[in-house]
């Protein structure tokens, strides 16, 4: 089922051998050679950058002032302009929409406010065309209310279901269950929201006195995981290339990830000979777990995982409690960050790789709590310097707000903030549609100032120019990719800047963030002899670094091999 299309023919190559090659040349004692994969990546994966696209808030083709695949479509150029390698695509599914979406209805239909099925194929082969992958979203844990499985579940009892959820005695003493709103007794599980109930994959720990607690190797939960690959077989088909999986540690209960891995590596087995080229990425935030359970790429995002918070802090609600490394008032400690990261890192970069996105349809911008577009090229600087994959929202790349207290939309909760519209250009809509601004899917940031693509592209120093250039610098250099070498070369508690080196490839490099308020100089020998390529405020002579408040620099190093 391998699909090369010719833009991508210049990837096939093996990046095991590129790796073993190029750490044979530079096997230094102290500097980092490239790291050698234990187990085989896709090539195309070892300089990508994906760009996430919600599609109801990107571009809105036939004015009813929501997004859909046509308008995708009609920015393919754009997308490709960033220098991305791969699109994922949010949920764009049959959906009564109680979750944006995350609550399908039918998994194989485009829903009908973002086009039809063959609007998809069209928007995979046109993106194909371009040299750029699309992953789509596994919402694999739990279905819609509105789902026929789960309608048929409702109208059958214990004896005649065939066993796709999880059903319990109505007196039963259990939590996270939802009283049948149907004919039949009893009550289900949920998932996320009451009306997402959970697929049935199995406990991994099932207790003998809860009947309803099945092995994952029972007949019902090996029906919910072969019809589920049935699913991810429909999209691969259509031409995707992989899935970004929701809630990836859900599927089953009470397990001490044994299960939960032995189901992803079996997916994971059976969709690298499915389709070679195509990438598994979860939705854990642990890729300690994550990763050797079969994944390619884990983020660590703003759950389970502590490091984003050391990091960026990213959860709208809890903005009274900043101390992350790029909060603006610099009261921040990176060693809390590495302490967590270099930990996971080290333990999953030989199998794959880690992301730390620029934000998600989940969580606040980078744009908040103070920070402003000068401060987000700090920060960028960072994101796409690190070893993983960088993940960039829409709207990220200029530096689009986060709108505290947006509206609740489609169980949005608080996450209406990071949900508003593209803005496109300075027109009506921000050009995002033609449509009345109240049916806009969300309202627009009224700023008149708000920031633009058509004004940025225009302007050689914006976000978007910026972040550009540094896509094309991490694509260029193995050295800045997920198999460079990484060592951090000042990193202090509590203090700024954090200064490390990326090496291994036949160019290294030293990068050096200053985020916060003040003014700070440290001593970095290896930056002896260096020569910068792209920054701001930084100033090295020597050994010693003077950084501005909020200065950020990427130096080229002379070869330290
Ligand atoms: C994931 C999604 C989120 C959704 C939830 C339930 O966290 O990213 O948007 O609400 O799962 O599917
Ligand atoms: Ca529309």
């Amino acid at each position: 089922m391998k699909n090369n299309h010719p833009p991508f023919s210049t990837f096939t190559r093996s990046c095991l051998i590129a790796a073993c090659l190029s750490a044979a040349v530079h096997g230094a004692t102290d500097t980092p050679p490239l790291v050698k994969l234990e187990r085989p990546v896709p090539a195309w994966l070892t300089n990508a950058v994906f760009y996430q696209i919600y599609p109801q808030s990107f571009a809105d083709t036939n004015g009813d002032g929501i997004g859909d695949l046509r308008g995708i479509i009609s920015k393919l150029d754009y997308v490709k302009s960033l220098g991305v390698s791969a699109i994922w695509l949010n949920p764009f599914y049959d959906s009564p929409f109680g979750d944006a979406g995350y609550d399908v209805r039918d998994y194989k239909k485009v829903a009908p406010r973002y086009g039809t099925n063959l609007d998809a194929k069209l928007l995979i082969s046109e993106a194909h065309k371009r040299g750029i992958r699309v992953i789509v979203d596994l919402v694999a844990g739990h279905t819609s209310v509105e789902h026929p499985w789960f309608q048929e579940s409702l109208h059958k009892d214990a004896k005649t279901d065939k066993g796709f959820y999880v059903w319990a005695p109505k007196d039963a003493n259990v939590q996270d269950f939802i009283a049948s709103p149907g004919p039949r007794e009893g009550k289900y599980l949920k998932n996320f929201f009451p009306f997402q109930p959970a697929l049935n994959y199995g406990y991994g720990r099932p207790d003998p006195a809860r009947p309803w607690e099945h092995r994952p190797s029972s007949p019902d939960c090996m029906a919910v995981r072969e019809a589920m690959r049935d699913v991810m077989k429909y999209w691969l088909d259509q031409g995707c290339d992989g899935f970004r999986v929701d809630m990836a540690a859900s599927l089953i209960k009470k397990d001490d990830n044994k299960e939960l891995a032995a189901l992803w590596n079996d997916y994971r087995t059976w969709l690298k000979r499915y389709k070679p080229d195509a990438v598994l990425v979860s939705e854990w935030s642990n890729p300690a777990k994550a990763i050797p359970s079969g994944f390619d790429i884990d983020f660590i995002i703003h759950f389970e995982n502590p490091a984003y918070r050391h990091l960026m802090n990213p959860i709208v609600q809890r903005d009274n409690a900043n101390h992350s490394f790029f909060s603006v008032d610099g009261s921040g400690d990176i060693t809390a960050f590495l302490a967590e990261y270099l930990q996971q890192y080290e333990k999953t970069k030989a199998l794959g790789f880690i992301s730390l996105p620029t934000g998600n349809h989940d969580f606040s911008r980078p744009r908040f709590q103070g920070r402003e577009i000068p401060d987000l090229k700090v920060i960028y600087t960072m994101l796409l310097t690190m070893p993983g994959v960088p993940f960039i929202y829409y709207g990220d790349e200029i530096g689009m707000r986060n709108l505290k207290g947006w509206p609740d939309k489609e169980g949005a909760q608080w996450r209406g903030s990071c949900r508003s519209p593209m803005q496109w250009t300075a027109g009506t809509n921000a050009g995002f549609s033609t449509a009345p601004a109240d049916k806009l899917y969300l309202p627009l940031d009224p700023d008149p100032q708000r920031p633009n693509v058509a004004d940025q592209e225009k302007d050689p120093n914006s976000l978007l120019n910026f972040t550009r250039q540094l896509i094309a610098l991490r694509q260029k250099n193995p050295s800045l990719g997920p198999l460079g070498g990484f060592k951090p070369l000042y990193a202090q508690k509590g203090a700024y800047p954090f200064v490390y080196l990326r090496s291994g490839g036949p160019e290294n490099f030293i990068i050096a963030v200053n985020p916060s308020p003040a003014a700070t100089e440290c001593d970095v020998p290896e930056l002896d002899g260096a020569t910068l390529v792209v920054g701001s405020g930084a100033e090295a002579s020597g050994a010693k670094l003077k950084m501005a408040p909020a200065s950020y620099a990427i130096y080229r190093t002379k070869s330290i091999h």
